[in-house]
């Protein structure tokens, strides 16, 4: 919009006008996918998909087993190709760049973990700076690498073998890697289900500070409502392949839609500005 020309002052002394420079605030980069179409074979399970993931914003991807969730992260990372639709971070094509420039923009945290490696905590999350790493770990290829271990509570367990920790410790070296790999784009398929409480929030809190203090785009499916409304600062609703709705988790989580979606009676009540979902449950008879 150009700015409205200013109305002249009366007294002929005052000082005149400047004209005005038509700077407009440079429009923020986003993480931009439009017409985004996949699909297995003929079957299409994603089509006509349109997400924005604002920088510094975590954005939750939720939705109900199979409704297309980890095919559309792993689609932006090019794991999993499209049939259609354009993926841009600015001005950038992010299905044109090379491997290695594409790993050092987007890290991938894939639903489950790390599979058996015979590497050791410490050598499984050094696999994250690959796209950056010239001949051999320079000495801040191995501070990036020390700084994610801290963050996910990983240091005391770095001599360890990945194929020796319980479920929920592998998940965090699988984290890890990707901070190691400093992107600017995470991709998380539900970093937390086999964590346990503590560390669920813990892992939560530090994406979402990470989103803002270090300008991230942070696309995460997750299955917890309540979770993704603490830690998400906007959520998209999936279901049989398509967004149904998308916006604060405030402003999705309406009952009825929810019901719609998921199937099941629910109850959403707001604490503190931030809405909870409560599953209705048949109620228990008092024992005999
Ligand atoms: N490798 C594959 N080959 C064929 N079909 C697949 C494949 N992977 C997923 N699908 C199908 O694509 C659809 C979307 O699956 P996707 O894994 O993206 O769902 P999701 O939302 O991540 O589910 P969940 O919550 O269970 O992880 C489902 O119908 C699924 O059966
Ligand atoms: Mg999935």
């Amino acid at each position: 919009m150009k700015p409205q020309p200013q109305t002249q002052s009366a007294s002929a002394s005052a000082p005149q006008p400047q004209p005005q420079p038509d700077v407009r605030p440079a429009r923020l980069p986003a993480l931009d996918i439009r017409g985004a179409r996949f699909a297995y074979g003929r079957r299409t399970v994603l089509a006509d998909l349109d997400l924005t993931v604002d920088r510094g914003t975590v954005v939750g991807l939720l939705g109900p087993n199979g409704s297309g969730k980890s095919t559309l992260i792993r689609g932006i990372c090019r794991i999993h190709r499209p049939k259609a639709g354009t993926f841009r971070l600015g001005d950038i094509d992010l299905h044109r760049l090379a491997p290695r420039e594409l790993a050092r923009t987007a890290a991938y945290v894939p639903q489950g973990s790390p599979g058996p490696f015979s590497l050791t905590v410490t050598e499984a999350v050094m696999l994250g700076r690959t796209p950056h790493v010239r001949l051999r770990p320079s000495r801040a290829d191995e501070r990036h690498v020390r700084e994610a271990m801290e963050l996910l509570d990983l240091t005391a367990l770095g001599d360890r073998h990945v194929d020796e920790l319980s479920g929920g410790q592998a998940q965090r070296v699988v984290i890890a890697r990707a901070l190691a790999q400093q992107p600017e784009v995470l991709l998380l398929d539900e970093p937390t289900s086999a964590l346990d409480l503590r560390h669920q929030v813990e892992t939560l809190h530090l994406v979402h500070t990470l989103a803002v203090e270090r300008d991230l785009y942070v696309l995460m499916a997750i299955h917890d409502l309540n979770l993704a409304a603490r830690f998400c600062h906007r959520v998209a609703l999936l279901h049989g392949g398509r967004i149904v709705t998308a916006g604060t988790p405030a402003g999705v989580y309406r009952a009825d839609l929810l019901e719609q979606v998921y199937g099941l009676p629910v109850e959403v009540d707001v604490r503190d500005g931030v809405p909870e979902v409560r599953p209705r449950l048949p109620t228990r008879r008092a024992a005999p």
